[in-house]
Order: C-alpha cells, then sequence, then structure tokens
C-alpha cells in the first residue's frame, strides 16, 4: 500500500518569500551522466517576507559543496530541498551539484534527447538543475556560463563571450526560475532577422538536427508574422537582440516560452508539404505565436505563485487565436476552437476532474495544465472584453503592461486593471475563475405585437467540491432571422447576471426564429427548444456565421441521438437541410467542411448521459457510420463534384484558401469512399503530392477497412521519418472502424518501431485510442486494459505523460454497469501500483473519488 497521500497546496496558504535573489550566475560543466551546476546567487532577506532560514527547493541533486559569502556551509537535505542559516542582510549563496541528464527520463529539468542537451522547467522543473527558490513571484537576472564540445550552446537573453568550448549567455530582464532553458547539441539553424517597431535588430534562429533545417521556413514565417501583430494589435515589441527556437523529439507537451529561447516540440516547429498536413501548418503557426506572445504576457508579467496559471495561459491562449483569426478568417477559427473546447474542456468540466479556471488546491501542479486552465480561461477574457467593450478592453490592457511590467501578478490584479479603467465592478464577473462547472442557459422567446420578449434561465450545476453555486455575468449575444431569412433583429448585447431574466426587443416581424448565443459568446450550455425546420431556417440563412454552422450541427446531433436512443432512420430534413450548403459555392470551403463534419462519437455519449440515458459505444458509433452513409448516398453527386472540382492545380500552399479546399475535398472523399469501395481514396494516396491529401486518404481508407496495402506502402516510404511515423501509428488507431482500434493498439505496440518512451510516439497509440471512443470503450475491456497496461508501464518513466493520459478514463460513470466495473477495476489496478508518481496517483484518486 501507499504511503499517506501527499499534502494539497492551497491558494490561500500563499505566503511571500523569504528571500529574494537580486541575481543569478550559473555554469554548467555538460556531461551525459555527470553534469556539474555551480551556482552564484546574491540572496536578500525580503523585509516583508516571514524570515527564518534559507530554504531552497531541490530534487534528485548531489550537493558537492556550498557556502555562504565565501564559508563554506553544511545545510540540512531532505527530499524537497534544504534548509540553512544565513544572514539578515544581502548575502552570496555559492553551490556547486551534480545531476544525471541521461537519467532523467521525467523530461522535467535537464535531460538528454538524441544527443543532445535540452531543459523543460516549468512548472517546478528548475528545482531539478539547482538548489533554488523555485517560486514565480522570485524573480531574477541570470547569467550562464556552458562548458562542453558541443558544438551548439544556447541559453537565455542575449549572447556573451563563446569560445572553444564553452559559450556565456546574459537575460538582463527579471525571470522567475521557471523561464530558465539550456540547450546544447550539434544543431543547424535557420536563420532570419526582423526589426522591430524600436528601431531593435533582432536576430531569429529556428535550431534543429541536421536534416532537418529544410522543414522550418513556415515556423520562421509565423513568427515574424506573430512578431509584427503583436506590435500592431498590442504595441509590444520584443525585447532581446536574439530569439532563439529549438526543436526537441522527446518534449513532454507542445511547446515553451522561456525567455529568448523557446522549446519546442519537433512536431510543432518542423513542416514540409510532404511531411506536415493543413492541420499540422495550422498547429505550428498557433503554437509560434502562443509561445512569442508569452513574451510579454506571461515573462514580462509573470504569475505570482501557480494557481495564478490562467493569468498567463487564458489570456495568451486567447491572444494566439485572435492572432490565427486575423490570419485565417475568424469564422472558422472560431468554429474550430469551440469544438475543442466542447470535446475538452466542457468534457472535463462535467467530470470528476472538474476544476475552477483558477484551481484553490493542487497536490501536483502540473496536472492542472488543462482545458479549464487554458481554453476556458481564454473563454473568460473573451467575455471579459465583450464585457467591457472595445474601449475598457485596450484601456485595461494598456494599464495592465503599465502597471505591472516586471512583476509577478494575480487574478485579482488582472482584474483590477479593467475595474480601474473602465469604472466597472467586475466582482460578479469574477465567478468565473473560481466556480467550475459548465453553466446551462435555458432560453425560450415568444412574440407579442411587435416585441420579442426572451426569458433566459441560468444554473450552473455542482462540482466536486462546490455544491453550490452563484449566478455568472454572462453575455449573450442574440438576434433573429424572419421565416423569409432576412435578419428580424440584428445582434443585441445583454449581459445575464440573475438566475432568470426577460428581456423585449422591437422587432418587425410576427414570427422569427431567435439566434441566440452568436459567436458562442460564453462557455455556456444552451437550452433552446428549436424545432428542426427552425434550425434549418438558421442554417440557411442565419448572419452570424457560428450559428449557421451550430444549426447544422445541431440538426445532425438531434438526428443521431434520435437513432441511438429510438432506432430512427437518418433524418431526412438533415440530409434534405446540407443540399444547399454543398451547393453554394459562394460559401467558403472551410466551413462547408465544418458542416459537413458530424458531432464526435464522445460528445454524443455526453449529450446522452446529460440526457439521461446511458450511452452506449457501439450503437453511437453505428449510427454515426449509417449517417455518413445516408449523406454519401443522398449527395453522391454534390460530393463527387465537389471531389472532382476542388483538386487543386499548382503546388502546395499552406494558405487557409487551398486548405479549406482540401478539407472540403477530403471531408467529400472520406463520405463518398463509403459507397465507392475506396476506389476515389486508393487512387489519391497514390497520387497525392502533399500530406495532407494522402492522409485523408488512408484515413477514409483505414475507416472502411481497405488501408492493409496503402499502410504497408506509407510505412515503406516514411519509416525513418519520426514525425510522419507518429501519423501511420495513430491513423490506424483513430480511424479504425467499430472495437477494431483496441486490436490494431495492441498489435502496434509490439511493433519495432514503437518507442514509447518518446511522448509523440506513445500518444500516437495509446492517446489515438482514447480517441477511438468505440474502440477504447470496446465492450470486453481490452481497450481499457492496453491503456492501463501501458500507463502502469510508463508512470515511473514519465510521470507526467502518464497522468496526463490517465484523464481518458474520467468519464468512466457515464456508461453502463459493465463498462464502469471493467474502468473502475483498470483504475483501481493503476491506483493500487506501488510507487506510483505523485501526478498519476493525484489524478486517478481524483476519477475514483
Ligand atoms: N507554458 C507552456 C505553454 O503553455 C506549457 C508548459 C506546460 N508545462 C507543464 N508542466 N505541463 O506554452
Ligand atoms: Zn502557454
Amino acid at each position: 500500500m501507499k504511503d499517506a497521500a501527499p499534502r494539497p497546496i492551497r491558494l490561500s496558504q500563499y505566503r511571500k518569500p523569504a528571500h529574494r535573489v537580486d541575481r543569478v550566475d550559473l555554469t554548467f560543466r555538460l556531461h551525459p551522466s555527470r553534469t556539474r551546476v555551480l551556482a552564484r546567487i546574491a540572496f536578500r532577506p525580503d523585509p516583508e517576507g516571514p524570515g527564518g532560514p534559507l530554504r531552497l527547493d531541490g530534487e534528485g541533486l548531489r550537493l558537492i559543496e556550498a557556502a555562504i559569502d565565501g564559508t563554506p556551509v553544511t545545510p540540512l537535505i531532505d527530499p524537497a530541498g534544504l534548509s540553512v542559516e544565513a544572514p539578515d542582510r544581502p548575502f552570496l549563496w555559492e553551490a556547486e551539484v551534480e545531476i544525471d541528464p541521461a537519467a532523467n527520463t521525467a523530461l522535467e529539468g535537464l535531460y538528454m534527447s538524441n544527443g543532445m542537451y535540452c531543459t523543460q522547467c516549468e512548472a517546478e522543473g528548475f528545482r531539478k538543475i539547482t538548489y533554488y527558490p523555485d517560486r514565480p513571484d522570485v524573480m531574477a537576472p541570470f547569467d550562464v556560463r556552458i562548458e562542453s564540445d558541443l558544438p551548439v550552446l544556447l541559453s537565455n537573453g542575449n549572447p556573451g563571450r563563446a569560445g572553444k568550448g564553452f559559450a556565456e549567455w546574459s537575460d538582463p530582464w527579471p525571470k522567475p526560475a521557471y523561464l530558465f532553458a539550456l540547450v546544447a547539441g550539434d544543431l543547424i539553424a535557420h536563420s532570419d532577422r526582423f526589426t522591430t517597431a524600436e528601431g531593435r535588430e533582432v536576430a531569429l534562429n529556428i535550431w534543429v538536427r541536421p536534416g532537418d533545417e529544410d522543414r522550418c521556413a513556415y515556423a520562421m514565417d509565423a513568427l515574424k508574422r506573430s512578431m509584427a501583430w503583436d506590435e500592431r494589435v498590442y504595441g509590444r515589441a520584443y525585447d532581446l537582440d536574439v530569439f532563439n527556437i529549438v526543436a526537441v523529439d522527446d518534449f513532454n507537451m507542445g511547446a515553451m516560452e522561456n525567455k529568448g529561447l523557446n522549446i519546442f516540440n519537433a512536431r510543432y516547429v518542423l513542416a514540409s508539404p510532404q511531411t506536415a498536413t493543413d492541420a499540422d501548418y495550422a498547429r505550428i503557426e498557433a503554437i509560434i505565436a502562443h509561445e512569442y506572445f508569452h513574451n510579454w504576457t506571461g515573462n514580462r508579467i509573470t504569475c505570482r505563485d501557480w494557481f495564478q496559471l490562467c493569468l498567463k495561459e487564458g489570456l495568451t491562449v486567447y491572444r494566439d487565436q485572435q492572432f490565427s483569426g486575423d490570419e485565417r478568417g475568424h469564422a472558422v477559427k472560431r468554429i474550430e476552437d469551440v469544438q475543442m473546447l466542447r470535446a475538452r474542456q466542457f468534457r472535463e468540466d462535467a467530470g470528476p476532474l472538474a476544476h475552477p479556471v483558477r484551481p484553490e488546491s493542487y497536490v501536483e501542479i502540473n496536472n492542472f495544465y488543462t482545458a479549464t486552465v487554458y481554453e476556458k480561461g481564454a473563454e473568460v477574457i473573451g467575455m471579459l472584453r465583450r464585457i467591457v467593450c472595445e474601449d475598457g478592453w485596450r484601456a485595461g490592457l494598456d494599464l495592465y503592461f503599465d502597471r505591472h511590467d516586471g512583476q509577478a501578478c494575480t487574478i485579482e490584479d488582472w482584474l483590477a486593471v479593467f475595474a480601474d479603467a473602465t469604472g466597472r465592478d467586475l466582482s460578479q464577473f469574477a465567478l468565473w475563475y473560481s466556480q467550475a462547472g459548465t453553466p446551462r442557459v435555458t432560453l425560450s422567446s415568444r412574440i407579442e405585437d411587435g416585441t420579442l420578449v426572451v426569458d433566459l434561465r441560468q444554473d450552473v450545476p455542482a462540482t466536486p467540491g462546490q455544491p453550490e453555486k452563484l449566478p455568472h455575468a454572462i453575455p449573450v449575444a442574440l438576434g433573429a432571422v424572419a421565416r423569409d431569412g432576412t435578419e428580424a433583429l440584428a445582434t443585441q448585447h445583454i449581459v445575464l447576471t440573475r438566475p432568470h431574466e426577460t428581456h423585449r426587443f422591437a422587432i418587425g416581424t410576427g414570427d422569427a426564429v431567435v439566434s441566440a448565443l452568436r459567436g458562442f459568446s460564453a462557455p455556456v450550455v444552451l437550452d433552446q427548444p428549436l424545432s428542426n425546420p427552425d434550425r434549418a431556417l438558421l442554417l440557411a440563412h442565419d448572419t452570424d456565421p457560428f450559428n449557421r454552422w451550430e444549426s447544422g450541427r445541431e440538426l445532425a446531433r438531434d438526428a443521431l441521438l434520435r437513432m441511438v436512443r429510438d432506432g430512427a432512420a437518418p433524418d431526412p430534413a438533415y440530409l434534405d437541410a446540407l443540399g444547399p450548403v454543398l451547393a453554394d459555392d459562394t460559401i467558403e470551403p472551410a466551413f462547408r467542411a465544418m458542416v459537413l463534419a458530424l458531432p464526435g462519437d464522445d460528445d454524443l455519449a455526453r449529450s446522452l448521459a446529460e440526457g439521461g440515458t446511458v450511452p452506449d459505444p457501439d450503437a453511437i458509433d453505428a449510427a454515426r457510420r449509417a449517417l455518413a452513409l445516408a449523406v454519401a448516398r443522398r449527395h453522391e453527386d454534390r460530393l463527387a463534384h465537389l471531389f472532382d472540382s476542388l483538386a487543386e492545380p499548382g503546388p502546395y500552399s499552406p494558405e487557409a484558401g487551398p486548405a479549406g479546399r482540401r478539407a472540403l475535398r477530403g471531408a467529400a472523399l472520406s463520405r463518398l469512399s463509403r459507397i465507392d469501395g475506396g476506389a476515389r481514396a486508393r487512387a489519391l494516396v497514390e497520387s497525392a503530392d502533399n500530406m495532407t491529401d494522402r492522409l485523408a486518404a488512408l484515413t477514409a481508407l483505414v475507416a472502411i477497412g481497405q488501408a492493409d496495402d496503402a499502410l504497408a506502402a506509407f510505412y515503406d516510404d516514411w519509416k525513418s521519418d519520426r514525425l510522419v511515423l507518429d501519423k501511420w501509428f495513430s491513423v490506424q488507431v483513430a480511424a479504425a472502424p467499430g472495437d477494431s482500434g483496441a486490436q490494431a493498439a495492441a498489435r502496434l505496440t509490439a511493433h519495432p518501431d514503437f518507442h514509447w518512451r518518446t511522448p509523440n510516439r506513445f500518444r500516437a497509440v495509446i492517446g489515438a485510442l482514447g480517441a477511438n471512443h468505440a474502440s477504447f470503450h470496446a465492450a470486453d475491456g481490452t481497450g481499457y486494459d492496453l491503456v492501463a497496461d501501458w500507463l502502469i508501464r510508463l508512470d515511473p518513466l514519465n510521470p507526467q505523460t502518464a497522468a496526463r493520459m490517465s484523464t481518458l478514463f474520467d468519464s468512466w460513470r457515464r456508461y453502463d454497469a459493465g463498462r464502469q466495473e471493467l474502468m473502475r477495476a483498470a483504475l483501481t489496478r493503476i491506483a493500487g501500483k506501488t510507487d506510483l508518481s505523485r501526478d498519476t496517483s493525484e489524478m486517478v484518486g481524483r476519477m475514483l473519488a
């Protein structure tokens, strides 16, 4: 059995640090298994701090020697750090430690990836490098010297002296330790330059392994566009002479915004038309922008403590979403973001892992880099902007940068700038940061003598630890569409603040359909009893693109739910409603592709569960396939016409226009493959000159169980390319029909190329199984068991990735008794593992609670 569970850390227990740091001077003598780190740190007692001895965090360090002001000291060492008496005045701490990067499989701290040294310090990895007050409210300038024979030696800030076997770096901007980074390796740069609006000449480099240098152009282009955008939109210019990005193969997450030295999972940097899909290009653009934008929202202004994580993440996700929208079109981007929010955050909010955007306690902070903190955090920013209006938004942000540059801040600081800039009381709005759960807004309407009367009700569901909720301030954008398709009421912006409200609008017609929550103006579930003809009207005529798409999706969802629940046939009204959209060439192809997409299985399962029906994964999968087939039969001619006419003539371009046409063509192909035996997909998989088309064709073939030859050929072509091979693994599991993905995953985990210690490869198989609803939930439990086996195997090596992947089980209480029992058994088996990490044990504990 396990020791007593570690005690949670609480927001309410925040204390200022006892000591501040005036500067940090680090020397690294790199060695794969015996790296020496020499630290010289200038400390100063904080008169406002609690006093006491010097307390430093440290994990897995071998202390060689330590001194204070030149006098050797013998600190008291424990598993979490050390304590030592220190003078009550400024003093110099010097320590030498030894660490073992080659043995670091957790990929946190200093570790090795394919012969290259790299670091990941957020949230608490710096304490695995040297003894330090590893908390974000301790900020200092860093000087770093790296000694190694490797040709490229990088750290934060501006380069200093360099010579044979060493390089020095100096970062003038005070930063918390989580933004420290070091990279050393045999790397090649793709280089460029950028001149800031303030006239600073910045050298830009993307560092990759030899052979990858011709796949950096798109990331570089995205970086330059991001730099220009932040100057144009927020008046924020870059503040160092170099900006370095490094692509790393072994990485737990997407990327990291270390000051002046961003470190990326290679899959979010490297792209060529032959190896990356349109979706990869879009993600690269978004993540490059995200990490770059952190330079101001995260680095120049950081978080006081980790409970404030959404201060930098919610705002930075919001900023990268706006950037992508500006670059690629807002309508489609908004739909994609909401799809993601619903798939990941609404799911999280509805289950045992629900937590507020600003959590109030945690055991392991790495477990709180969640869709709630990031994506709901971004939605909260969007609502704030709607509530304070454009002028208030600009004024508030200017004040934020002015007032807090160089500080470590809280959500209270953030809200105060908007309250001060606009004179508004934001105390009710602040509940979005402290109350978990997705509010439900129920809307009903009627028209009385030229007045549209709208009744709105809000309910915030109970979540773990929060049985009672207060009403939120919910911005609701709504309009109305008349029967003839014209706009009967232009968009009105109201803010719902009470449990029940009635609003009246003058309207020029006796009959209209309310189009509510336009642009998805708040992260809520909208309950609006619309008939299918009303929805079809909105799909055809709404002026709000989000609600056009939403109406189509609601029609599809309703059709699917009736198929699953009542064994109904595919709804001809839905099939009819698709026709005009498919045929209307004035509508953006990317948008039409999204209208054609059906709600995902997991989404349907959640709808069923919320409506009181136990979801049957096999029935859901069968219904989705039957509806896709019915769409194909009903619209074969139009789909075939789209497939033929949308073939791109010229060379591949990742721009939104051509990407949208490929998306619509791919969507048409996936439907047509259900009736042409895969003929078109087989031809395309061979003729495609780009990965987007090739993978779309391969996916269509896997989905109809006709992919054996194509998969073998794909493997032969790409077996030596790790990023493309990840796709080969993933597609076989994620797109497998019925519950066959569970066997596919089992087979692939025995493949010699299943390098499971590399997080990307692990996710390509185990994550893909989790994404295939019918396969993960295979009735015999093989999916659950496979995932549990692999989590148990991964956990001792890489707790962060294991813990994150364990969330696949978070919806276990939705399902039938048999599946619940199997999932509970899998979770219990993980929980009972000896020496289970703090990360995974917190997660399974919350899921079983
Ligand atoms: N700050 C990084 C980003 O959002 C992510 C760091 C994730 N760290 C973690 N321990 N999960 O860009
Ligand atoms: Zn971030």
